[in-house]
């Protein structure tokens, strides 16, 4: 049977390497029944819209959703972040964003290998604030951190879940509870609480600042990271950067009480300085994609997909031609 895929290729390299990805999905035999949607800057730019609510609801029938990237520099800060991408997280509940951090096997930082678990729905993300006095010399400007007992909690019992499936079996919690005592305090006690019910599972806590430290000096001891919105956003920049580059970082945002569709997509921009020449590196696309076939079901297809993307680390060149070789080896 086909998997129901919406396609959001977006701006820029977005849809390039989007296209590599289906091609890689195909070549490893899934079937998708794909369909097409316009959004992102562009549309923007042309019809003022960005997510209409119509649009939404065609997306909440599909079984997934394969992403490449959105925003054109025209567009101001915030209309397609807020308006598209938290949306999206937003409304289909994509509570968990995992990013996978593996390097290559022959490059020089050999050995790292850990996932990310970023709660993807509360924190400072989540828009509690306001301006008082807007725009005058007595302006106020307030950011709340939203933290709910449920929302941490379910993204907490995701991470240790993956961890007892791994090898090491070890979670980290990263947080900076000596600071942010309350939202700290919520997540300490949770953690604990759900790490009580899983003796099998190794736990360590890092203060997000000493994890920056750590994630350079030795990411190898590093297995499942659980942390929240905005520490999980920075931390996941800096773990692309430690495992071979903003080319193959890829992201799964999950609903894993499968309510609606999970959206799988590169960690990437749209990269407006090298879009239509051919050198956007679809790997973090690719990747993101074989998260996609290994939620539907499609293990095998995934496992193959990685595995090819490992083979053909050293292949250089077009956008399309890495695509080509990924695919071949598929
Ligand atoms: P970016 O990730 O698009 O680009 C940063 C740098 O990395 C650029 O030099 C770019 O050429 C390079 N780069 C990115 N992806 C690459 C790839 N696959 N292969 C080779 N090089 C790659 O981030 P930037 O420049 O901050 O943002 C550009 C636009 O993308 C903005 O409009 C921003 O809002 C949007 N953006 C969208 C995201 C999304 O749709 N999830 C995430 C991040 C940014
Ligand atoms: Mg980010």
């Amino acid at each position: 049977m086909a998997h129901r895929v919406g396609i959001i290729g977006g701006d820029g390299i977005g849809p390039e390497v989007t296209a590599e990805a289906l091609k890689v999905v195909r070549a490893a035999g899934v079937r998708l029944d794909t369909t097409d949607y316009d959004l992102g800057g562009r549309r923007y730019l042309a019809t003022g819209d960005v997510l209409p609510d119509a649009v939404l609801d065609e997306l909440r029938g599909h079984d997934a959703i394969l992403l490449g990237a959105v925003g054109t520099p025209d567009v101001p800060p915030g209309v397609l972040e807020r308006g598209l991408l938290l949306k999206m997280r937003f409304a289909l509940d994509l509570y968990v964003n995992l990013r996978p951090f593996k390097a290559g096997t022959n490059r020089y930082n050999d050995g790292v290998d850990f996932l990310v678990v970023r709660e993807n729905t509360e924190g400072t993300y989540a828009g509690e604030g306001g301006f008082l006095r807007h725009g005058t010399p007595n302006e106020i400007a307030t950011q709340g951190s939203v933290n709910t007992r449920l929302g941490v909690e379910r993204c907490v019992r995701y991470a240790f879940d993956l961890a007892r499936g791994r090898d090491r079996k070890h979670l980290t919690l990263v947080h900076k509870t000596n600071v942010l005592t309350f939202a700290g305090d919520l997540w300490q006690r949770t953690f604990n609480e759900v790490a009580a019910e899983y003796a099998d599972v190794e736990t360590a806590y890092n203060h997000v600042d000493a994890a920056c430290i750590y994630m350079v000096e030795n990411p190898a001891r590093y297995d499942v990271i659980v942390t929240d919105n905005l520490f999980g956003d920075i931390l996941t920049d800096l773990g692309g950067a430690v495992a071979g580059g903003i080319g193959r970082a890829a992201s799964a945002n999950l609903n894993p009480a499968r309510t609606g569709p999970s959206l799988f997509e590169p960690v990437h921009g749209s990269a407006p300085d090298i879009a239509g020449t051919g050198r956007a590196d679809p790997r973090a696309a690719v990747i993101s994609a074989a998260m996609m076939c290994e939620f539907l079901g499609e293990a095998d297809a995934s496992a193959r997909m990685l595995n090819a993307v490992d083979k053909t680390d050293d292949v250089e060149g077009t956008t399309s031609r890495i695509g080509d070789a990924i695919a071949a080896a598929c």
